[in-house]
């Protein structure tokens, strides 16, 4: 029998949970979502549904996990052994198509990021048409720095958990937090700033009760989270059994919306300034542009900097590029973990084909861009993700009997508090979700 691979520690395994919620799920998901659906309300219905349901949710996963000590395929199945095992590996099956989905368009824009990188570093040394191409959208562009992201993160996840991961996830992050600090600090000073800061931080009341904010707040904030594909499953699963699952939780979400929260806190009033220097921003309540309007107005931002504009860009792009990788690498691990356990595959040669199948899926995106782009991101994180959070919380309350200590503990009334999580995870979670989801079809 072949030992599984682990973390090492505790702090290696809140570093690589981090590294896998903290991505441009952070930086360009969620400002994108909170400028289109009226700043402050998005704000604040996504606070209250990361505390309400995705904590919970995150809980859910990461317990499936460590208790399984598998893989999501195994971890569900063995879950739902009693009752329905079938379904319960079926979830997990699409749970790891979800992973797939995600990696289909995630490795796009993080392609947009290296681009983008590349471009500020070969303007710092002259070369001012290479840079000009390499900041400019074209199907060419994605068809190079998609493949070399996949091929990069398919070189750390071939390391293996402890020496590829962990050693990853590590100390780049603080670095992307001052970075983002600092930006603040400074856009914060320039004319327009204050419109745009009010924006974010005051919500209109009249908009948070909109069904189609709603949906889109708790998909980001599951996606932000990295939850529902089982890429924090297959975390927890690496991590010792029976650890305090609830504080890691907190951590990991506490860290993972204060650097959302700072996105917006830096993007929202860049838009504003860039609209109060005369550039078209919103067409209505849209951003025009969507998904690719950060790449304009970030750029705009360094270039007032002045000369070390391009080293701030160099090093922005750069850094969130490392910070899509750990996401990245969090997500192939699922059918990684998959394929070696359960198919007896190397790790090389599951890690090869796992990018293989990715990097299909991300070209069809990329020819078919207007088409399937928005489609599968709007398909993932609304519908798949929320309908596998909805399956833990049932999995875990309800069926999963055997070794599921947060059940009995919530029977039995043991351990008051544990009893009251066990049971908010059973009756209110479902029961909250569920309505979120009437809300919105009818
Ligand atoms: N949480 C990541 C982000 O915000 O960028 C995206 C992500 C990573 C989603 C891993 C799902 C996943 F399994």
């Amino acid at each position: 029998m072949t030992v599984r691979d682990s973390f090492h520690s505790r702090i290696g395994f809140v570093l690589a949970a981090a590294g896998s919620a903290i991505g441009l799920g952070n930086i360009w998901g969620f400002p994108t979502n909170a400028a289109n659906n009226g700043g402050g309300a998005f704000l604040f219905v996504y606070l209250i549904v990361t505390l309400l349901l995705a904590l919970p949710a995150l809980y859910a996963e990461i317990y499936l996990g460590n208790q399984a000590q598998k893989n999501p395929v195994s971890a569900l199945g063995e879950a739902c052994a009693e009752k329905m095992p079938k379904f319960g590996r079926l979830a997990g099956k699409i749970g790891l198509s979800g992973a797939i989905m995600m990696l289909s368009f995630y490795t796009i824009v993080a392609g947009w990021m290296l681009s983008h990188a590349l471009s500020a570093f070969v303007a710092l040394l002259g070369f001012n048409d290479i840079s000009q191409w390499l900041a400019t959208d074209s199907t060419v562009r994605n068809v190079v720095f998609t493949p070399v992201f996949i091929i990069l993160g398919a070189a750390i996840v071939h390391q293996g958990v402890h020496k590829g991961i962990e050693k990853w996830s590590a100390r780049l992050m603080p670095i992307l937090l001052m970075m983002l600090i600092g930006l603040i600090v400074y856009i914060l000073q320039q004319d327009g700033a204050t419109e745009g800061l009010k924006q974010y931080l005051i919500p209109d009341f009249n908009q948070v009760t909109d069904p189609k904010l709603i949906i889109s707040a708790m998909g980001q904030a599951f996606f932000s989270l990295s939850i529902g594909v089982g890429g924090m499953m297959v975390y927890g699963s690496y991590m010792q059994k029976d650890k305090d699952i609830g504080k890691l939780v907190l951590s990991i979400g506490a860290l993972d919306t204060f650097i959302a929260f700072l996105a917006g806190l830096l993007i929202i009033p860049a838009l504003y300034v860039a609209q109060h220097a005369g550039q078209e921003v919103f067409v209505g309540n849209q951003l025009i542009g969507e998904g690719q309007l950060i790449f304009q107005i970030l750029p705009a931002l360094f270039s007032t900097m002045g000369a070390v504009g391009l080293l701030v860009a160099t090093g922005f792009f750069s850094l969130l590029s490392i910070a899509a990788l750990t996401s990245t690498i969090s997500s192939t691990e699922v059918p990684v973990a998959y394929l070696v356990e359960e198919k007896k595959m190397t790790r090389a040669k599951a890690t090869w084909l796992v990018s293989g199948v990715v990097l299909i899926a991300s070209m069809t995106l990329v020819a078919f861009f207007d088409q399937l782009f928005g489609l599968v991101i709007q398909v993932l994180t609304t519908m798949l993700q929320p309908l596998s959070c909805l399956f833990y919380f049932i999995v875990v309350g309800w069926v999963w009997k055997r070794g599921n200590k947060l059940r009995d503990k919530a029977l039995q009334g043991e351990q008051r508090w544990l009893g009251i999580w066990g049971n908010y995870l059973r009756f209110v979670c479902p029961i909250l979700l569920t309505v979120v989801f009437i809300n919105v079809a009818f």
